[in-house]
């Protein structure tokens, strides 16, 4: 039988540790084979930043729209490009490893579980989906492939995330009694549009078909769904809370070893049946853990401009909070955590002498790149980042219930005491894309 490259790394390293489809420890002097899905916009960073890993290959380049490869083709020359990624990751066959999803959000869970399936290494974007159900799949099916996985919310790893969580464990303002994180943007600033427009002429360039993908179809408008206004629609994105809460909320999360909330509670603005409120205020309770004051801790969020009262930070007169990022009200002492900016602490008398270790920024992609060929573990894998984005995409389920206290039973997948709220958990997929849950 012919020995290919990834058979090869199959059973060389099943027989070193014990299980298949995982390049760790294989052969680390190898490269890394990577196919890309989604090669502009975010997709073009994540090629750049990834690729200057002296040990990442490209292989294979995905993307729907033929006029959005110039960038990654100019950096990384003579790369074969597909617009379909299933059949691209059918033609590489065993000539990769390693998948990055830089699509739309509603494409994420779609192009990384098929990936995974196939047991290929995943970077993804943020949110690392569209749906509770979804991120639930991911971490499952990462679990069931062994794969290695990082999500691609890269601030996780910059000094002034880091530096917060430092804080945090070293006690720098005690155990933590509450927290409020907010964004200023609207859900719908993008398009400004509460109903979906008029049909347009679809490019010639784009395959519109592809890049609804697994949605329900919707007719293509110019402008205002690709590229990047997609965002604002609740069939695509995941509004401000998607878009942002994967970031502000994680050194909160990373801190405090937060998981799933017990229960949570919305209130929105300009809420419709197709964009994303215009302003909203999230009210999660989670169970406390041991950086907590209490055996619950209430965590808010807020965005469209709402903030919480500045007079919770103890910042003295004058002084704004910053217009995005996380408040930690501690039993000695506040944090805020701007968004990305090194973290204060207040009162500012208490806290005059205190010298603050930063914690260095490390490349969030290479450590994806070296953790699959065998360095240490991601820390933003998806079994962290897979619970960090249910309790996100809950918010969204919440903010379409204003007022409604929706409990969380997440073992059960299931919001017990809202039977529509619970339907919003996952959502309809179209013919021949249905996603088969991970057994
Ligand atoms: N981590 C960050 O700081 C950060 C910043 C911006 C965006 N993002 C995330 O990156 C992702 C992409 O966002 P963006 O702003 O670049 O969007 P975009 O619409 O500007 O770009 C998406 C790219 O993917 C392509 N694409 C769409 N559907 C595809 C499919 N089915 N197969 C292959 N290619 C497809 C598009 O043609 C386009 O080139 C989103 O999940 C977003 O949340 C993360």
């Amino acid at each position: 039988m012919q020995t290919t490259r990834r058979t090869f790394l199959k059973t060389s390293t099943a027989a070193i540790l014990g299980f298949p489809a995982i390049l760790r420890a294989a052969n680390p002097n190898s490269n890394l084979q990577i196919a890309a899905v989604g090669c502009s916009g975010k997709g073009f960073s994540d090629i750049s930043e990834i690729g200057s890993h002296g040990k990442a290959k490209y292989v294979g380049f995905c993307d729907v729209d033929s006029t959005r490869f110039a960038k990654a083709d100019e950096k990384f020359p003579g790369v074969p490009h597909f617009s379909d990624f299933r059949e691209m990751f059918g033609k590489l066959r065993d000539g990769y490893d390693a998948v990055i999803v830089s699509t739309p959000d509603h494409m994420h869970a779609p192009v990384a579980l098929e990936a995974m399936r196939r047991g290929k290494h995943v970077y993804c974007q943020k949110p690392l989906t569209h749906t509770v159900w979804e991120a639930r799949q991911m971490r499952l099916q990462a679990a069931k492939s062994k794969v290695v996985t990082q999500m691609g919310n890269q601030i996780h790893s910059h000094e002034a995330y880091r530096t917060a969580v430092k804080l945090v464990h070293d006690g720098a303002i005690g155990k933590i009694k509450e927290v409020h994180s907010w964004q200023g943007n609207p859900g719908n600033k993008y398009t400004n549009l509460t109903a979906p427009p008029a049909p347009g002429p679809v490019p010639e360039t784009l395959n519109w078909d592809l890049w609804v993908g697994a949605a329900t179809m919707v007719d293509y408008a110019p402008d205002v769904y690709h590229p990047f206004k997609w965002r604002d629609w609740q069939h695509f994105g995941a509004g401000t809370m998607g878009d942002f809460g994967c970031h502000i909320l994680d050194p909160v999360f990373t801190a405090l070893e937060l998981g799933a909330p017990i229960h949570l509670q919305a209130e929105s603005e300009g809420l419709n049946p197709y964009t994303w409120p215009a302003a909203e205020t999230i009210r999660y309770v989670f169970p406390g853990t041991k950086w907590t004051a209490e055996k619950t801790l209430a965590l808010t969020w807020y965005d469209g401009g709402r903030q919480p009262d500045a007079a919770l930070a103890q910042m003295g007169e004058g002084t704004k909070l910053p217009g995005s990022g996380s408040l930690l009200i501690g039993e000695g002492g506040t944090m805020i955590i701007p968004h990305v900016a090194m973290p204060q602490l207040y009162p500012v008398e208490r806290f005059s002498a205190f010298v603050i270790e930063k914690v260095a920024s490390s490349s969030h992609y290479h450590a994806w790149v070296d953790a699959v060929l065998g360095g240490p573990a991601t820390t933003d894998n998806f079994d962290y980042a897979g619970p960090l984005t249910e309790a996100v995409q809950l918010g969204n389920v919440a903010t379409r219930f204003p007022g409604a206290r929706l409990e969380w039973d997440a073992p059960a997948l299931r919001i017990p005491n809202h039977a529509e709220a619970t339907k919003l958990l996952t959502k309809t997929y179209r013919d021949g894309w249905q996603i088969p849950a991970v057994g």
